[in-house]
């Protein structure tokens, strides 16, 4: 189940999750035995990278020196960009927190040319940009490639989900392409460029502005399991020398800002370290499930974590329900009804979700906010109380959640969005209330 790569872009790609390596477009480019040497290899720029505090604990430290044409600090001011009107960052205030269930039909294709950065959706969000704390949560929709334009967020690194459609994404540490069931995950400040594959692309985007994502703690679980870590993949060293006009957009504090370079950003001919971007390819998800009775937190389906400062809480977790057995005896199998202190926004990449039989189709979304009651719908329950319990396989499917520890806000552009759906509430109508013995007969 190798990732599909039919151009070789993707070539060379080295596996492991944050792990510390070397990587050179041109032999010799990166220095030995030193990270900033008096004269660098070819008089390349040395530059660091910083996604966490240099005083970060050694395990959490992520870093990388980037062995450049010219230095990033050569660009002009940065002026105000009129695009991506519908990307916009927590806290979203326009609107009361709504505690209704809301549910979406997928987000349409644009009729109008617009690429990957235009044509980002905010949906909602939590926390506060400013204050470094939660994240939001936006769709993309785009169908022209970003050309000689670049964008980097300062505001948070960016997990991408594609539902439609492959990606080939350039950055600065290199290149390489990524297709539904498959994830990406952008740190904060790289320079990157996106360019829909199949013409047309859908998916989904977690704007982390807190901890950087990680690998879930596995504790009883053991040393292996869930995403096991040699199965993402960092792109190798690869640079263009172009001397031609580029605009660089940024997105620092919930606002855009653009200059432009005359030359590609894309400069960077090698470099070493642990913060880098990185793919995964869902389908490799080592899914652990009861294989006795009752069925388990969804936490056991987390692919990626950013913990908050309390411990076991996290800030965003990453969660992923995909194809898998269904053994457990005498149990309801799919999600139970559940109230939830933590706030869950559900996206759906394809098939269908074992507990909503209809209303929630690939590239929708639904959210359920902290404490607001949900679980199946009526014909999922029916139909789930009514199973024979012989092993089943939920086949060719990949939902997913963004799961968050603050309640979200809804952007006022998607609650009054004309694909929000406004009877999401009916899929719970109906129910038969239970029935209890007739007074008397157990006397
Ligand atoms: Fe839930």
């Amino acid at each position: 189940m190798l990732s599909p790569d039919p151009d070789g872009i993707s070539a060379g790609m080295t596996p492991g999750f944050a792990n510390h390596i070397v990587t050179e477009a041109v032999s010799g480019a990166v220095p030995l035995g030193r990270n900033s040497p008096q004269k660098t290899p070819f008089g390349l720029y040395a530059e660091q990278l910083s996604g966490t505090a240099f005083t970060a604990p050694r395990a959490d430290n992520r870093r990388s020196w980037l062995y450049r044409l010219r230095p990033t600090a050569q660009h002009g001011a940065y002026r105000p960009y009129p695009g991506a009107r519908h990307f916009a960052s927590a806290p979203f205030s326009d609107l009361p927190p709504s505690p209704n269930r809301l549910r979406w039909d997928p987000l349409p294709i644009p009729a109008e040319p617009t690429d990957f950065i235009d044509g980002i959706i905010t949906y909602c969000g939590n926390g506060d940009v400013a204050a470094v704390v939660g994240f939001a949560v936006h769709l993309y929709a785009c169908n022209r490639s970003m050309d000689a334009r670049a964008f980097f967020n300062a505001d948070g690194e960016m997990l991408i989900v594609p539902q439609q459609g492959a990606l080939r994404i350039i950055t600065e540490l290199g290149r390489f392409e990524v297709a539904p069931q498959q994830i990406a995950l952008i740190p904060r400040g790289v320079r990157f460029q996106v360019t829909p594959l199949d013409g047309v692309a859908r998916g989904y985007i977690c704007e982390n502005y807190g901890a950087l994502f990680r690998l879930p703690e596995l504790g009883p679980i053991g040393a292996n399991g869930l995403a096991n870590a040699r199965d993402f993949e960092t792109p190798a060293a690869w640079f263009e020398d172009v001397d031609a006009p580029f605009e660089l957009i940024q997105k620092f504090q919930g606002h855009f800002w653009a200059t432009r370079l005359p030359h590609s950003p894309f400069d960077v001919v090698g470099w070493h370290g642990n913060l880098a971007p990185c793919r995964y390819d869902l389908r490799r998800f080592n899914t652990i499930n009861t294989v006795s009775y009752d069925h388990p937190d969804p936490s056991i389906f987390t692919v990626l974590t950013s913990p908050s400062d309390t411990p076991g809480v996290a800030n965003c977790d990453f969660v992923i329900f995909p194809p898998r057995w269904m053994v457990a005896e005498d149990t309801f199998r799919p999600p139970w009804f559940h109230r939830n202190v933590m706030s869950e926004f559900m996206g759906l990449v394809t098939g269908a979700y074992d507990a909503k039989a209809g209303g929630f189709a690939p590239g929708g979304a639904s959210l359920h906010n902290q404490m607001a009651s949900h679980g199946p719908d009526r014909s999922s329950y029916e139909n789930a109380i009514a199973a024979s319990l012989a092993p089943h396989k939920i086949e060719a499917t990949m939902a997913f959640m963004f799961e968050g520890r603050l309640p979200f806000r809804p952007t006022r552009f998607a609650a009054e969005a004309d694909f929000a759906q406004r009877d999401y509430d009916a899929c719970w109508s109906g129910f038969a209330k239970a029935r209890l013995p007739v007074q008397g007969d157990n006397m």
